[in-house]
């Protein structure tokens, strides 16, 4: 033990669980890539003021859960608590529209939000975006929600919802958006709910508590209030879903927690993980670009939450396959056979044979016991007396069968084994 452990809300992935989270993200960015989406990674902070405008000032990541300080030189900074913003900044940057649109990029990495820590939610947590930058067209909406449920199912898991919904746009929110404010003021709610009302009336019909639900029940929804643009987009959005054989269900009080939003939202939401359910989430954000002072770019994408689809998986049962597990154990008796058995166990690496070695100078008893626990197929031994007659010991750990082979034609019988 050492005086030091991780800080609330964050911990160690550490082997062999850690290659699950690896076999993850590998998954949810496979379909991606094979959809044109590049590779981009950006800094892990960035000015305070890009979330505070991107994300939005009266969402709570916001307002409460930014890890922001000062640095030596004076500049306000944050630790990136979404991909989204950062995204959007570095196109704008390096003026990639130039190229054509959409551009289309995917991301991996660590995020951070001052959260109330629980199971599935956590201060340090690991994401896959993609982002389609530049372009109206629900079928952009569809591609993403399709390649998001390909990652999903090629994990091979099962028991999960796509919620849908439209957020309207610069028309026809405003007038909803009013609306709302005005049967939410006829209710009886608490002061912040109330001040919530004032600020970001749609967080409201998110509130989880029963109280304030039983009072929503004849809330209007933006569904039924969408202008003619907005509601064919989100016919043509539901109408190629369908056709791409994707399930989901509409869910008109899908309020997501970030402001940028427009149109289409959905989230993926998993059965088996209590309430912290969303494995993922996303949707179109035509406005974003100009709130960050670029030019219009409509634009669409989501990000999964890999540490959660990695519970999800656990709550289904589903089994990953890690690393590549182990064909061979070297285990040297004496100097000369350390230098032939750490020489032979390199080339087995090169020839792609997965390979280690009893490193420690370990006798012949605690080195038997590491070749047990680390799982490989054989065990290769070799001491004075073998190399004196030019053989090598080869040990099959499963059955404990061993036989003696000669040491030059090691390398192609053990490819022979494995083959
Ligand atoms: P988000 O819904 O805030 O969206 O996060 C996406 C996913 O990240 C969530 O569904 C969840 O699985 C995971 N996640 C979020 N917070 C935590 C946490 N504290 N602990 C563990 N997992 C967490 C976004 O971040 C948007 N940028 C998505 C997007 C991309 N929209 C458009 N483009």
């Amino acid at each position: 033990m050492s005086t030091y452990e991780t800080v609330k809300g964050t911990f160690d992935l550490l082997p062999p669980q850690a290659e699950r989270i690896v076999a993850v993200r590998e998954a949810m960015a496979a379909p991606l890539r094979r959809a044109g989406y590049g590779y981009v990674e950006t800094p892990t902070f960035e000015a305070t003021a890009l979330f505070k405008r991107g994300v939005g000032e009266s969402t709570d990541i916001v307002t409460k859960e930014m890890f922001s300080w000062t640095t030596q030189g004076g500049d306000e900074v944050t630790l990136r608590p979404e991909g989204t913003a950062s995204t959007l900044r570095a196109v704008l940057q390096a003026n990639m529209p130039r190229a054509g649109l959409p551009i289309k990029v995917y991301y991996s990495g660590s995020y951070y939000r001052y959260e109330k820590p629980q199971k599935g939610r956590y201060r340090h947590f690991s994401q896959v975006g993609g982002e389609a930058i530049g372009a109206e067209d629900p079928a952009l909406d569809v591609e993403l929600i399709v390649l998001a449920d390909d990652a999903f199912k090629d994990l091979g898991l099962r028991n999960y919802r796509i919620l849908l919904n439209s957020l309207g746009d610069k028309e026809c929110r405003p007038v909803y958006r009013a609306k709302l404010q005005e049967f939410l003021r006829g209710l009886d709610l608490d002061e912040e709910t109330r001040a919530r009302i004032e600020i970001n009336p749609l967080r409201v019909l998110d509130d989880k508590r029963d109280s304030v639900q039983k009072q929503l029940v004849d809330a209007p929804l933006m569904i039924d209030n969408l202008c003619d643009t907005c509601r064919a987009y989100h016919e043509e959005v539901r109408t190629l879903l369908t056709e791409a054989g994707v399930a989901f269900v509409d869910d008109p009080k899908l309020v997501r927690g970030l402001d940028y939003y427009t149109r289409t939202t959905f989230e993926f939401v998993h059965d088996g993980l209590g309430s912290q359910s969303a494995i993922g989430g996303g949707g179109r954000y035509d406005g974003l670009s100009e709130e960050l002072g670029g030019p219009s770019l409509p634009s669409v994408g989501w990000a999964l939450g890999v540490d959660r689809t990695a519970l999800a998986l656990e709550a289904e049962g589903v089994e990953l396959s890690g690393v590549e597990p182990l064909s061979v154990f070297a285990v040297p008796l004496g100097d000369e056979a350390r230098r032939r058995l750490f020489d032979l166990v390199t080339t087995l690496r090169r020839t792609n044979i997965a390979a280690d070695f009893a490193y420690g100078n370990k006798g012949i008893k605690a080195a038997m016991k590491a070749a047990d626990r680390s799982g490989a197929r054989y065990a290769l031994v070799l001491g004075e007396r073998d190399i004196a007659e030019n053989v090598i010991q080869i040990k099959e750990l499963a059955t404990g069968e061993q036989e003696s082979v000669p040491l030059a034609d090691i390398l192609t019988i053990i490819q022979e084994k494995l083959k």
